[in-house]
């Protein structure tokens, strides 16, 4: 995790995002702490990234790679105001002797990347439509060694696969089909009949963006409904309130990079 210390909207890259409106700075930083908070007293060990000046969108932490086994494919950002945060997270690998493949195309890391371990064997899904090229999916599959399934995002509400789906334990998905293309929902379905279902307000209250530890699911406050449907499937919802890291367009998965250390 990144705190948000340089936090801002300086410029708009998603629907979510509007210069006219300031962010509470004082009040994103404690939103942040929350979530650190509970992440750590879940029993959680979480490693915190030095935020840099200059970098607003550097609190979205989950953009900077992704990591499969100890493996870790770095990622390269679409735009070039976030390009530089891609080797603030490749330092931090490097520090901890995990094994490093920098990305040769466009990828925003865990935005678009998802791994379930105990689904087929171990399965990555990825986005591609509005920031990941699929050329990187081809290319997280030669360096992660795992199947890569590509799924299409068709509204660019959901820019990133992690606005749209995610992980419930190591081979439960959720995830808002709407967000998806008609052949990439016929995908998901056939990968994933038992998977819980959202919908338009789950997805708006960035439900999907959750992060799970296979027994607690942490989301976003506004996502009550998201909450009740994991409650339902035999999940623990816990909500956190990030209402400011919503003005950039993130939530809680994207404030946290999970780390796959070799097992
Ligand atoms: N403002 C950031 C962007 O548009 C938000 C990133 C959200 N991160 C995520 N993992 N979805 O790039």
């Amino acid at each position: 995790m990144c705190p948000p210390e340089h936090f801002a909207i300086e410029y708009v890259i998603n629907p979510w995002m509007d210069t006219g409106t300031a962010v509470d700075a004082g009040l994103a930083l404690r939103q942040w702490h929350f979530l650190h908070d509970t992440l750590a007293g879940l029993g959680h060990r979480v490693h915190v990234l030095s935020a840099q000046a200059g970098l607003p969108d550097m609190v979205y932490a989950a953009n900077g790679a992704f990591s499969v086994d100890g493996t870790v494919y770095g990622a390269r950002f679409r735009h070039p105001q976030r390009a530089p945060e891609a080797l603030a997270h490749q330092g931090f690998y490097a520090a901890g002797g995990w094994t490093f493949a920098e990305g040769n195309h466009v990828n925003e890391g865990e935005g678009d990347f998802a791994y379930l371990p105990g689904a087929y064997g171990g399965l990555i899904l990825a986005g591609h439509g509005f920031r990941t090229d699929p050329a990187a999916h081809a290319e997280a599959q030669e360096v992660l060694g795992r199947p890569v399934v590509s799924l299409k995002l068709v509204d660019s509400c959901f820019y990133h696969l992690d606005t749209a789906l995610a992980a419930l334990d190591d081979r439960h998905i959720t995830y808002f089909p709407g967000a998806f293309s008609a052949a990439s929902q016929r995908v998901l379905a056939q990968l994933f009949p038992d998977a819980v279902i959202a919908d338009q307000a789950d997805a708006e209250a960035f439900g999907l963006n959750l992060v799970s530890d296979g027994r607690h699911v942490v989301l976003n406050a506004e996502a009550t409904g998201m909450g009740e449907k994991v409650r339902a499937a035999g999940y623990q919802p816990i909500h956190v309130d990030l209402s400011e890291l919503k003005r950039g367009g993130g939530s809680v998965k994207c404030a946290v990079a999970e780390l796959r250390p070799r097992p």
